[in-house]
């Protein structure tokens, strides 16, 4: 006789079969994608979820009658039932917001790439927040020093346009199909409120500042709020090393002259990996330069050791993602099983 363990694990092996092939016609590119293929797909799931939650329902049912006395002993194979029982739950529980998730990428509609993520970053209160931590995080006036380095003080770039610019480079990240473990760079990050905002989209976020005590302020700050994502280097980036190390590089008026910035600007395109997403806001002599190895996305992001065509080609794939943040298997505090192939093909999140 099958075990109820069995029939759930036979159920979530069907299930895991369907989400793969599903997340195959996911994964097409959106122009290219058949909306059909993923309706027909997500049927087929659709048409397991009351076997699966028959089953769950079948069984809670039964170990709620036999199963008191022995749980209590600990016996092993109660364990492992309820423990399956349960993970099955958790999946099921999930399925409207997988629904809901796939039906996103049947036809998805374009949104450019410099589209502000939502109305919550021009919310009074949060603007107001952002430049209390601005404040808080590095009190310090510029040093000599930094100033005749040619280095411009500590102005903070406002925070909808900061945040515009960092969904764009997710977006360009989801489009890679690299958001995972992504490695953020603020040049001249100041106190570094801009490397603690960027830890909302990338996984590891580093500032590079030249003033000393900006610098120890921002150590200080990413210390105390968010050590083990954010950190703050005093250093020179104009003769940093390891701009091969970023997938997304930012820097926002760090020096007051334009051929110190042309020099910046050159250091950093001939480091970064090629695909990296620089992103320059400020106006400047960083327009496409023959000596520049990058093309431009869409002013001011620019990809690295591309051409102007690859840079196109990936805007428009960027432009079919959502303008949110993708939830992935490890970021559910359970194992999703089935689900996982669609959250890992996903570029939309389930809302
Ligand atoms: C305009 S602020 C930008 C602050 C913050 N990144 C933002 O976007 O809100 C420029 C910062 O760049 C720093 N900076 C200037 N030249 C630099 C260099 N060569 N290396 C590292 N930091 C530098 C300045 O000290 C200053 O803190």
């Amino acid at each position: 006789m099958t075990t109820s363990v069995q029939q759930a694990d036979t159920v979530q092996a069907e299930l895991l079969g369907l989400a793969t092939e599903l997340a195959a016609e996911m994964a097409v590119p959106a122009d290219r994608r058949d909306g059909a293929a993923i309706r027909r797909g997500w049927e087929r799931i659709e048409l397991q979820r009351r076997r699966a939650s028959a089953l769950l329902r079948r069984e809670r049912r039964r170990g709620r009658d036999s199963d008191a006395g022995e749980a209590r002993a600990g016996h092993k194979d109660v364990r492992d039932r309820k423990k399956a029982l349960t993970q099955l739950r958790q999946r099921i529980d999930m399925w409207d917001q997988m629904r809901d998730l796939v039906a996103r990428h049947v036809a998805p509609r374009r949104v450019p790439i410099r589209t502000a993520r939502t109305l919550a970053t021009e919310d009074g209160l949060a603007i107001l927040l952002h430049n209390a931590v601005y404040l808080l995080a590095n009190p310090h006036t510029q040093t000599p020093e930094a100033r005749a380095h040619g280095c411009f003080a500590d102005i903070p770039m406002p925070l909808p346009q900061f945040d515009m610019l960092m969904i764009a480079a997710y977006r360009l990240l989801l489009a890679q199909g690299r958001t995972e473990g992504a490695r953020f760079l603020d040049v001249g990050s100041g106190g570094g409120t801009k490397v603690l905002l960027a830890s909302h989209y990338f996984a590891a976020c580093d500032g590079l500042e030249y003033d000393t005590a900006y610098a120890a302020a921002g150590a200080r700050a990413m210390q105390l709020v968010a050590p083990e994502t954010c950190r703050v280097m005093q250093g020179d980036g104009l003769t940093f090393e390891h701009y091969g190390d970023y997938d997304v590089i930012y820097f926002y008026r760090p020096l007051n002259e334009d051929a110190l910035l042309a020099r910046l600007e050159e250091r950093i395109f001939t480091q970064a990996r090629p695909g990296t997403i620089i992103l320059a806001p400020y106006n400047t002599s960083l327009r496409p330069r023959p000596d520049l190895d990058g093309a431009k996305v869409a002013d001011p992001v620019f990809i690295a050791g591309v051409s102007q065509r690859e840079a196109d080609d990936l805007r428009r794939k960027a432009e079919y993602t959502g303008l949110e943040i993708v939830r992935r298997p490890r970021d559910f505090p359970f194992d999703t099983g089935f689900w996982s192939p669609i959250l890992e093909a996903a570029q939309f999140n389930g809302g």
